[in-house]
């Protein structure tokens, strides 16, 4: 079953949570969540997934569910993912940004929030 909606302007949207605390508690940004949004950018560009009716990477400030991070979310499905390194970005973008098909391994544990 699909869930594309042909009136969406971008099938699909990322968003990498970018948040950085200078108080010591843990934040995205402790994480190298820059390079994995810049890397993500980059990827989607290269593979010509960018654009209206395709994907769009943004950032965002604090997602609220520091315990997972580094984060990122997928709409319009709502898909949390917590990820490691370039490679897991790397999978995200080939299979669920590409494909619409979910990254099961890279989710982010359903009880972690702030
Ligand atoms: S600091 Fe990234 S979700 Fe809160």
């Amino acid at each position: 079953m699909t869930t594309e909606n042909p009136s969406l302007y971008f099938k699909r949207h990322i968003f990498f949570c970018l948040n950085e605390r200078k108080n010591g508690e843990a934040s995205c940004a402790q994480h190298d969540a820059q390079a994995a949004f810049d890397h993500c950018k980059n990827r989607i560009k290269q593979l010509g997934l960018a654009g209206p009716g395709q994907v769009r990477v943004n950032k965002a400030g604090c997602l609220d569910r520091c315990a997972g991070g580094p984060v990122a979310v997928v709409y319009p499905e709502g898909t949390w993912y917590s990820y490691v390194d370039q490679a897991d970005i790397d999978e995200i973008v080939d299979s669920h940004l590409a494909k619409g098909q979910v990254v099961t391994r890279l989710l982010t544990p359903e009880h972690l929030g702030r």
